[in-house]
């Protein structure tokens, strides 16, 4: 028997991503969070995997199924998915933050449930920034180059100026930029790649179909760089 050798683009390669929504608390059964449902992280986590990536999944709450071959972290907060992130980062090849990570969390937390108050009065709550997790990521980049850091940014307007200057700003070689604000919950998405040479458009498709694209742009820079 002659074994057969199939190359896959992330064969060896450990790929660690974040994807869904978080969940900030207000009190014990309260909290802020957002519409992501996760499928464009896990769809990614999925194609990383069938590419031969060993896949870390660091999630928020989300309703699914993890992908075959998958290693998943449960999160609920920003600060918890930055800690996961942190503990699972060494040793990895890609960081690729899908996560619609909320910028904010509730500084004055409530630890027992929230009453109505007779006058009808209501909770004032006071907000402070989370951690930016990319941000944080890319600054570790060390001599080696690795992780080779993707962010995502879902933009309302001026998608092409904003994903260029986001890209400059996280310090990041590429930035998946979503067309419009009608990704969160769809199956479909049109992206845009942002990289140092300028924007790509990748056509309307499934989420899986731009997913297995991204995987295959991810791995040719990976061999561009190595060259
Ligand atoms: N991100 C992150 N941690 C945060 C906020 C964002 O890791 N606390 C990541 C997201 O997962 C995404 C990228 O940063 O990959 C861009 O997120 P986005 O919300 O578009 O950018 P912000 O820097 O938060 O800027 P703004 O929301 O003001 O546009
Ligand atoms: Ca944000």
């Amino acid at each position: 028997l002659i074994a057969s050798f199939q190359h896959k683009i992330l064969s060896g390669k450990r790929v660690l991503i974040t994807a869904g929504p978080t969940f900030e608390a207000i009190d014990p059964v309260r909290g802020i969070t957002n519409l992501s449902s996760g499928k464009m992280g896990y769809a990614l986590a999925r194609a990383a995997r069938e590419a031969g990536a060993e896949v870390t999944l660091v999630s928020g709450p989300t309703a699914l199924p993890t992908p075959y071959g998958v290693r998943r972290i449960d999160v609920l907060s920003a600060a918890q998915m930055h800690d996961a992130v942190m503990a699972a980062v060494p040793g990895q090849h890609v960081f690729v933050a899908v996560a619609a990570v909320a910028d904010w969390r509730v500084a004055n937390a409530s630890d027992q449930k929230l009453k109505k108050q007779d006058d009808g009065g209501a909770p004032q709550l006071e907000f402070v920034q989370n951690p930016d997790i990319l941000a944080t990521v890319a600054g570790t980049v060390s001599l080696s180059g690795w992780p080779y850091c993707v962010g995502f940014a879902a933009e309302s307007e001026n998608l092409v100026e904003y994903g260029a200057a986001k890209r400059e700003r996280k310090g990041i070689p590429l930035l998946v930029g979503n067309i419009g604000h009608h990704t969160f919950g769809q199956d479909t998405n049109s992206i845009v790649l942002f990289d140092e040479h300028g924007h790509t458009v990748l056509p309307h498709a499934d989420k899986l179909t731009l997913a297995r694209q991204l995987v295959s742009e991810i791995g040719k820079r990976l061999e561009q760089r190595s060259l």
